[in-house]
């Protein structure tokens, strides 16, 4: 039966880089009968200009009925001072929390073609295969109450809340048993126990949900520790689980280890493996329409999306042999250029990809 696949390009160089994955979707289709049906969608500032919110019905609407969602990316210097209910990011954010997306896969790999491009010693990264798992759905980004309110004083303060169920932290403590039980069979679970309360209760459930998953070698990390140790010794990571703030902290840093943000994919998925797809990195209001941004994270988020959503292994490797293909072939974005190498475009990138498939 042909899948649906929702395709929201987003804002900045989220409409040039889903048009390069677009490409690639279009050539499988052609080329191996991908059988996939693709509807675009507005989110973020542009969905803003147009509608008036970041995250219009239509588009949730959409999203809900599609298999899968491939995004762009959300944001811009434009919107920045738009009040903090209809800026860009809530459009993200919105989609995370009405789909449920509460599982976050940020994998960070570095690809051996690159091993120049990271600011770390190469013998500090090559080979490095990091899987962060992140809370998307819970946590301080949605916890109430929540604002700024005016003290008796006069003074403003301000305030959010730290907050996770036992259910939501079990749930993503499975997740990230049974991705490391495919991998290395390890999983360091970062919090701040010593501090939040919220972060103990954490520590307490990830140990008892873990008691099920007999191979699975569990550690804790309090997450200052864990930020020193990624830029230390990456390599002692296999899979990393923790909460929504410190994922999108640590997953930065992470995803810089490899020396290429623009390489990157994501997937956040649903209790039913249902899923967004998505580059790590933002929307670079810098660099956009310039046709110099790296498409390749968008093209192996759709990678993901076929063998994490699709069920579609051959495709998904298809795409990834292109990559290092091209990748092999010296072909390089300004974003992981080195000397010697072939600087290439966006648009550029992407042809090469499809001529690889
Ligand atoms: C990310 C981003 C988002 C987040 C922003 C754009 C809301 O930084 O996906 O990591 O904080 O989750
Ligand atoms: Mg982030």
């Amino acid at each position: 039966m042909t899948k649906k696949i929702a395709v929201l390009p987003g804002d900045g160089i989220g409409q040039e880089i889903v048009a390069e994955a677009v490409k690639v979707i279009e050539r499988l289709k052609q080329a191996y009968g991908l059988d996939v049906e693709l509807e675009q969608g507005l989110v973020g500032g542009s969905a803003y200009d147009e509608t008036g919110s970041p995250l219009p019905e239509e588009t949730l609407q959409l999203a809900k009925e599609s298999d899968s969602i491939l995004l762009g990316a959300v944001g811009g210097y434009k919107w920045e001072s738009l009040d903090i209910a209809v800026r860009p990011e809530k459009g993200l954010l919105g989609l995370r929390a009405e789909l449920e997306l509460f599982a976050n896969l940020r994998p960070a790999i570095l690809y051996p073609q690159l091993a120049d491009a990271s600011t770390l010693k190469p013998e500090v990264v090559s080979g490095l295969d990091i899987m962060i798992v992140r809370e998307l759905t819970g946590g301080i980004y949605f916890g109430k109450p929540r604002g700024v309110r005016t003290l008796d004083n006069g003074e403003r303060e301000g305030y959010n809340t730290l907050v996770y169920r036992e259910s939501e932290i079990s749930r993503i403590s499975k997740v990230a048993f049974d991705i490391a039980a495919r991998r290395d069979n390890r999983v360091c679970s970062v919090d701040k126990a010593n501090v939040l309360e919220c972060t103990e209760l954490w520590r307490e459930v990830v140990t008892k949900e873990a008691l099920a998953f007999s191979n699975i070698e569990l550690s804790h990390m309090y997450v200052d520790n864990a930020a020193m140790q990624l830029v230390r010794e990456p390599k002692q990571f296999d899979v990393m689980v923790t909460t929504n703030m410190f994922g999108d902290i640590l997953s930065d840093c992470a995803a810089m280890l490899t020396g290429s943000i623009g390489m990157l994919p994501s997937a956040s998925l649903d209790i039913n493996s249902k899923g967004m797809y998505e580059p790590i990195h933002g929307s670079a209001p810098d660099i956009a329409g310039q046709n110099i941004a790296n498409p390749l994270a968008t093209i192996l988020s759709v990678a993901m999306m076929l063998r994490y959503s699709l069920n579609d292994a051959d495709n998904a490797e298809r795409i990834e042999a292109a990559v290092n293909k091209v990748l092999d072939d010296g072909l390089r974005t300004q974003d992981i250029y080195s000397d010697g190498m072939n600087k290439v475009s966006t648009s550029e990138m992407g042809d090469a990809v499809i001529a690889g498939l």
